[in-house]
């Protein structure tokens, strides 16, 4: 049995199949649609989400299964002092897939150590969030055509942004990538990614402040939101909430196919005014997500 707790769970050969999947998913997708008839996918989502878990849902409705879940931490039996365990050992007896978000780190590991049935990690605290991932590396192949040679800007909340955490574990593996880390000293990428991914494999990488300076030489800018339920202190929050917006005229010296992404939800971090840039791709990561989720649900339930 597999689960899906890290990126690096999954190897590049195995992301090109489910790329390749997702892409034949898009070009028939009636050919799926009763792959996963009588199959139960749980979602279980101790912290708010709309992309994660309505992409799940829609993914498993549109192979032909069905959905059971919360959505929230307040109406399950955590409320009550369940453990994660226990709920997991339950909820693994009515469903043949679970996919979870935890605001604790690691939370979706333990899960895995007791459950019956595969465990996707939809998100745990500041850590990982592995199939936004998958939805950020179907974008890329999709507006790039390869993952090799790119330059890639990531800008924002480094520290606690965990969909940037594991985009760069994944796109470390693929040669002639280069990272531009654009935050403010506060958010910087925390050391543990720096040293244990980009400084141990020899992969090039700048930290600056300045998005503006950065820009002619991104093949790839990601925006993301200042985490603002992972910090400690309110004050904080405040300052640093509006540190980098993207507005039209910070694009004029971007390159003419730039591609611009965020996992989404953004708060300020890119102004509407650039929703129409055909260089935003943000929206299309969102659809994006669903179809990698199917071709990962089809993966971890083995279905041919
Ligand atoms: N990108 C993402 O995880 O969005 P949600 O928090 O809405 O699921």
């Amino acid at each position: 049995m597999r689960h899906l707790l890290d990126i690096l769970d999954l190897t590049p050969e195995e992301i090109g199949q489910l790329i390749d999947t997702a892409c034949d998913i898009i070009a028939d997708p009636d050919k799926y649609a009763e792959k996963c008839r009588r199959r139960k996918l749980a979602t279980l989502f101790f912290e708010p989400s709309t992309r994660t878990r309505l992409s799940f849902e829609a993914a498993m409705y549109e192979l032909g299964g069905s959905v059971l879940g919360f959505s929230s931490s307040s109406s399950s039996s955590t409320s009550k002092g369940e453990s994660v365990s226990d709920t997991i050992k339950v909820v693994s007896c009515y469903a043949d897939i679970i996919a979870m978000r935890h605001p604790k780190e690691g939370a979706p590991m333990v899960a895995s150590m007791v459950s019956g049935v595969p465990i996707i990690n939809a998100g745990d605290g500041g850590h990982n969030h592995p199939t936004q991932t998958l939805a950020d590396l179907l974008t890329i192949y999709r507006e790039k055509g390869t993952f090799e040679n790119l330059t890639i800007g990531l800008c924002g909340d480094l520290k606690f942004g965990r969909t940037v955490h594991s985009l760069i574990n994944a796109m470390s593996r693929y040669s002639g990538v280069k990272f531009v880390l654009i935050s403010p000293d506060e958010l910087k990428l925390p050391d543990y990614v720096t040293n244990n991914v980009l400084i141990k494999n020899n992969i090039p990488y700048e930290e600056t402040t300045d998005l503006i300076g950065a820009m002619p030489k991104l093949d790839i800018l990601y925006m993301t939101r200042v985490q603002r339920e992972r910090f400690f202190n309110e004050q904080d929050y405040i300052r640093l909430k509006d540190s980098y917006i993207l507005t039209p005229d910070k694009l004029e010296n971007a390159k003419s196919d730039l591609c611009i992404m965020h996992p989404l939800p953004r708060v300020n971090e890119i102004s509407v005014a650039v929703d129409n840039d055909p260089r935003a791709c943000y929206f299309k990561q969102v659809l994006n997500g669903k179809y990698m989720r199917m071709a990962l649900i089809l993966k971890l339930l083995e279905v041919e």
